[in-house]
């Protein structure tokens, strides 16, 4: 299972489209339904507006009608943990115990496997 997702992220990260960062990341969230569902970084000349390979991906589900949520991982450069609003909008919809794989490009490099309540422990919720 790690494998297969990490492979989904690793191809999702070659879709990016990162010309200002040249940081291009991808992400592969394994839902409920057993299905993955992938999203790359999207940047735009209006820096603001740039979109996370983890945003991506989950939206992306969610528009698929998948709202529950084994696993994710997230490749990029070198393994990268998701930014603060992503770890939010995760939080939405995964559990503390959702399993993430931080992975590389390069696949010679280590596969970390966190979890979510270890990158963020006490999420906004009203
Ligand atoms: N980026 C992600 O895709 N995920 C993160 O969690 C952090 C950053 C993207 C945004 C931008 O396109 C590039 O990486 C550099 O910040």
């Amino acid at each position: 299972m790690q494998e297969r997702l990490v492979a989904a992220a690793r191809e999702a990260a070659t879709r990016a489209y990162a010309p200002y960062s040249h940081f291009s990341v991808g992400a592969a969230l394994l839902g409920e339904d057993g299905q993955i569902y992938v999203g790359c970084n999207v940047e735009n000349a209006s820096y603001g507006l740039c979109l996370c390979a983890e945003r991506n991906a989950l939206f992306h589900a969610v528009a698929c009608g998948c709202r529950t949520f084994r696993a994710l991982a997230i490749v990029a450069p070198k393994p990268s943990t998701p930014c603060g609003a992503c770890r939010q909008a995760l939080a939405e919809f995964c559990g503390p115990t959702l399993d993430i794989f931080l992975a590389a490009q390069d696949p010679a490099v280590p596969v970390t496997r966190t979890f979510l309540a270890d990158l963020f422990p006490n999420p906004f919720t009203c």
